[in-house]
């Protein structure tokens, strides 16, 4: 065995096919460069400790055989899960010592929570030196999502592994890297933090009041993903915006765009975007847009006039990897 290891996943952001990806339908979703650090260490002593200041636990420390009870934080759930997904499987070290960095912010949206249990499950296929394949991977990571959140389709959990951009079909039913440029996208932030499960149970309500529309605005969605498939294999930025655009008109109808997303989506327009949409659940978080090099920094200078603030990125990175054994 050995006794420390470190690895790193991307963030995320979605490009194309949100809420639709929930009810069996297709997204792309693209892997970004900044980057979620877990560094695991095998002790002698049956406890569980966490350091993960970037959600902001501080000395966290439990027995081993009391993992995934009691009152358990919300940025610690996804490891304990983690942890015990595991140990059902395979032998796991006596004790185990984790401490997780992160360059980007838990509020962004960018796929913390997914980060987090993929490099966990990692990490202890390194220590354990057990040999897995990313689909492997792939499965236990997504049930260990679902038992601690309940719903979702498990495309943050792909980019986190995969990396690169992906198209993506619910529970990993198609994982297909696409073979594209890097995207000239721009990120706003809203400064509100969305509630993805609540997002999602009010699209389940819409979906229980009125199956029909919700189902064709489904159908709509499916097709401009693959639209904007083959758009963004020709790096036709300006198509892959436009349907950006169309993409967030359905996401409106679907109730899950706020006022801030709005002006945020409105004023890169107007200063020259070839499109935007939220990025996501909606409710909160970000807004990705696609213009050209020349209207880059009107687009920026836009976004935070009403109040957004512009996170640099580059897409389309690396996935799931050792940093140092
Ligand atoms: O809010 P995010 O960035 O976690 O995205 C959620 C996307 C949904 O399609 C609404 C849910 C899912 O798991 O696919």
């Amino acid at each position: 065995m050995n006794t420390t290891v470190t690895v790193s996943a991307p963030g995320k952001l979605m490009l194309f096919g949100e809420h639709a990806v929930v009810y069996n339908h297709p997204c792309i979703v693209t892997s970004v460069s900044e980057r979620l650090t877990l560094t695991m260490k095998q002790t002698k002593e049956h406890i569980f400790t966490l350091e993960a200041p970037n959600v902001n636990i501080h000395g966290y420390s439990k027995t081993i055989d009391t993992l995934c009870t009691g009152e358990i934080p919300r940025g610690v759930q996804f490891i304990e899960h983690a942890i015990k997904i595991f140990s059902k499987i395979h032998a796991i070290p006596q004790g185990i010592s984790v401490s997780t960095t992160s360059t980007f912010s838990p509020l962004y949206g960018f796929g913390s929570s997914s980060a987090t249990t993929v490099c966990t499950l990692f990490g202890l296929f390194q220590l354990t030196k057990i040999p897995v394949t990313q689909k492997e991977l792939f499965t236990l990571a997504y049930k260990t999502v679902l038992d601690v959140q309940g719903k979702g389709s498990g495309f943050d959990i792909a980019s986190a592994i995969y990396g690169k951009t992906i198209l993506f079909k619910t529970g990993g039913e198609i994982i297909e890297s696409i073979e594209t440029q890097q995207l000239p996208l721009i990120v706003g932030y809203s400064g509100v933090k969305a509630d993805t499960k609540t997002m999602i149970e009010e699209v389940k309500k819409k979906m229980e009041s009125y199956p029909d529309k919700v189902n064709r605005i489904y159908t709509a969605i499916e097709q401009i993903v693959f639209q904007s498939l083959k758009c963004m294999k020709e790096s036709d930025w300006e198509r892959v915006g436009k349907f950006m655009s169309f993409n967030q008109e359905y996401l409106r109808d679907l109730g899950v765009s706020t006022e801030k997303l709005e002006a945020m989506i409105s004023v890169s327009m107007k200063a020259g975007a070839y499109g935007a949409k939220i990025s996501g659940a909606g409710g909160g978080d970000c807004i990705i847009a696609v213009s050209p090099p020349e209207k880059h920094s009107d687009v920026e200078n836009a976004i935070e006039s009403v109040g957004g603030k512009i996170i640099p990125i580059t897409t389309n990175e690396v996935g799931l990897r050792i940093e140092t054994v």
